[in-house]
């Protein structure tokens, strides 16, 4: 639970998908932030352990909404943005990995809050090393090893935004 202002309003789990059925979720997310592009506002939290699949998921992702060339883990650079075209829509899409942050006013010297304000998806690996700072989460997305080549992933719906994507996927099954 991230932001106390924000109850859980729904959790839906799938188990044992291997990296191609985590990877059709991926693109299901996509496809519906595509068919209208304003659903694009999405602040995502992605949470599990080293090696549990979060910059997978959001290479799949990132993918699937065309981004083209090569999709570095933002491990040193805490933040990788990328331009996205949904529609005729421009999105800004941010990719952090906040793994390296030891104390959240790093957050605030390194610049990211402003951006991380903006508009636009973000995707947020580490996100309990900005503590509170991060503001407002739609969805938290827990990924978790079934074994070595399968993940079971929950997600947390916080918001009517994270919500509305997750009976996306559920419904597009
Ligand atoms: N079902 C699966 N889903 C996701 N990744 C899988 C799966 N099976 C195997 N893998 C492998 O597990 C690894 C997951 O690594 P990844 O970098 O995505 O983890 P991470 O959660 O981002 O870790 P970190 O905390 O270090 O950033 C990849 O090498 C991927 O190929
Ligand atoms: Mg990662």
């Amino acid at each position: 639970m991230l932001d106390d202002d924000h109850p859980l309003l729904a959790q839906h789990s799938w188990h044992h998908l291997d990296e191609q059925a985590l990877a059709a979720l991926a693109q299901r997310l996509a496809a519906w932030l595509r068919a209208d592009p304003s659903r694009a506002n999405l602040r995502l939290t992605l949470h599990g352990e080293l090696g549990a699949g979060k910059t997978t998921w959001t290479r799949h992702l990132l993918r699937a909404l065309g981004v083209q060339g090569r999709i570095q883990s933002p491990t040193f650079a805490l933040v990788e943005p990328y331009e996205v075209t949904l529609g005729a829509t421009p999105v800004t899409v941010m990719h952090a990995d906040l793994y390296r942050l030891s104390d959240p006013r790093e957050w605030l010297d390194a610049g990211l809050a402003e951006p991380m304000d903006a508009p636009g998806l973000k995707l947020i690996e580490w996100p309990e090393r900005a503590g509170r700072l991060l503001g407002t989460v739609d969805a938290a997305l827990h990924l978790q090893h079934d074994d070595e080549h399968h993940r079971h992933l929950t997600w947390h719906a916080y918001t009517a935004a994270g919500f509305a994507a997750l009976q996306a996927l559920q419904s597009s099954r």
